[in-house]
């Protein structure tokens, strides 16, 4: 791989310690994929920052790569941590778990880090533009950053994340390259959808048939009649995290959605997806019956100022009578504070878990069933926490909580 004078440099040491550690991780995954050079990112999104994920190895890399000097060259956020930053006592986390989330959110800080700790970061200030390359870790981001905001990234992990936030280069391989864009498969789906949940039902069955399919997963989603089925923020949000989790897609191409979808014909070979199967799909992540549930989310991936205010106007007036909480981050719970909803929805009994969620925090036998309106949560709900679970509507799901 062609390196410039600069990068160079950070590979040689001359710009410290933790800038050479993260050349070299960005050059062997340049040699591993095969990237001819090096690209200038514009920002980082950076997951692994939940203590219940990261352990001990995890954090001792965050420690010395802070000590070591490192700092972000552009702008950085965080994925989720493993509580409410401010209020884990709340979440009943114990002290000595939050002594290390803390380390490590300090960590990060260090680094120049803006620690919003959100899988939503498009949602809170770092929003690329169409063709802008970025280095994103959040599946869920990833495939809304290459499918919905048209920039270009591959799906990172932590440390290749950190890497290129440290040295603002990621090699150009993978989505960044235009050619590899191209979509590979058309996939024919109902034309009407409803909501987050059934959104999030059709990202799970397009992800297990693309998993099936074998071959480069880059869908053309065609069918969805988008008059009657909006794809807004919020369903696109809960489609993106599923369609990733369930067949590891980093983006697809949506008529009337994504920005390149018009530079290229769907693909001849089809797969088509039929409104049984979405139904089926949805029964399938319902293994709980309503009496069951014990624990109640919504805000995964994480929670709109829209979405919040709807939350607030269903529990106006209301207790809730489930623990029930509502996952955003923390500049989101701002804006839902100066308008009000917050003091709404506290008043129901219901507890904002900020900066985290359902998924990262250590809840893993404090509940047994969880309703939601996210396939993504049903996935890990039930592979980490091994919960039951119970996907309804986005009105639903608040309606199971006042039960
Ligand atoms: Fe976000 Fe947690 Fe879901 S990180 S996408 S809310 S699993």
């Amino acid at each position: 791989m062609q390196l410039t004078s600069l990068q160079q440099e950070m590979l040689t040491g001359q710009h410290g310690h933790s800038t050479r550690k993260a050349m070299e991780i960005l050059a062997t995954l340049g040699e591993i994929y095969g990237a001819e050079r090096m690209i200038p990112v514009s920002s980082a999104q950076i997951a692994g920052v939940s203590y219940d994920n990261l352990g001990e190895a995890g954090l001792h890399f965050l420690a010395e790569m802070a000590a070591g000097g490192g700092q972000a060259r552009v702008l950085t956020t965080l994925n989720p941590a493993g509580m409410d930053v401010e209020n884990w006592e709340r979440m009943g986390i114990s002290a000595d778990f939050a002594a290390q989330q803390q380390r490590v959110i300090e960590a990060f800080a260090r680094m120049g880090v803006v620690t919003t700790c959100s899988c939503t970061p498009y949602l809170t200030g770092n929003v690329p533009h169409y063709g802008e390359h970025i280095a994103w870790a959040e599946s869920s981001a990833v495939c809304y950053a290459n499918s919905v905001l048209g920039a270009r990234t591959n799906r990172e992990g932590g440390p290749s994340a950190l890497a290129a936030a440290l040295t603002g280069f990621t090699p150009a391989y993978g989505l960044h390259i235009a050619e590899n864009r191209r979509p590979t498969v058309t996939m024919q789906v109902p034309a009407r959808l409803a909501g987050t949940a059934e959104f999030g039902a059709l990202g799970k069955l397009t992800g297990e048939r693309l998993e099936q399919y074998g071959k480069e997963r880059l869908p053309y989603i065609t069918g969805i009649d988008l008059d009657r089925s909006p794809a807004s923020l919020e369903n696109l949000k809960s489609f993106c995290a599923s369609i990733a989790t369930y067949g590891g897609v980093a983006m697809f191409h949506m008529r009337g959605v994504t920005p390149e979808a018009t530079l290229f014909p769907p693909p001849n070979e089809i797969i088509t997806i039929s409104r049984e199967e979405l139904d089926a799909a949805l029964k399938e992540m319902s293994d709980a019956v309503p009496e069951e549930v014990d624990f109640v989310s919504l805000g995964c991936p994480h929670l709109s100022l829209a979405e919040i205010a709807r939350i607030a106007q269903l529990l106006e007036g209301k207790k809730v009578k489930k623990t029930f909480w509502i996952t955003t981050a923390r500049p989101t719970k701002q804006m839902a504070d100066m308008a009000g909803y917050t003091q709404t929805i506290e008043a129901s009994g219901a507890i904002f878990a900020v900066d985290t969620c359902c998924v990262v925090a250590p809840i893993r036998g404090r509940f047994h069933a969880l309703a939601t309106d996210s396939a993504k949560a049903c996935y890990y709900a039930a592979a980490k926490h091994k919960f039951k679970t119970l996907i309804r509507s986005f009105d639903e799901v608040v309606e199971e909580a006042l039960r």
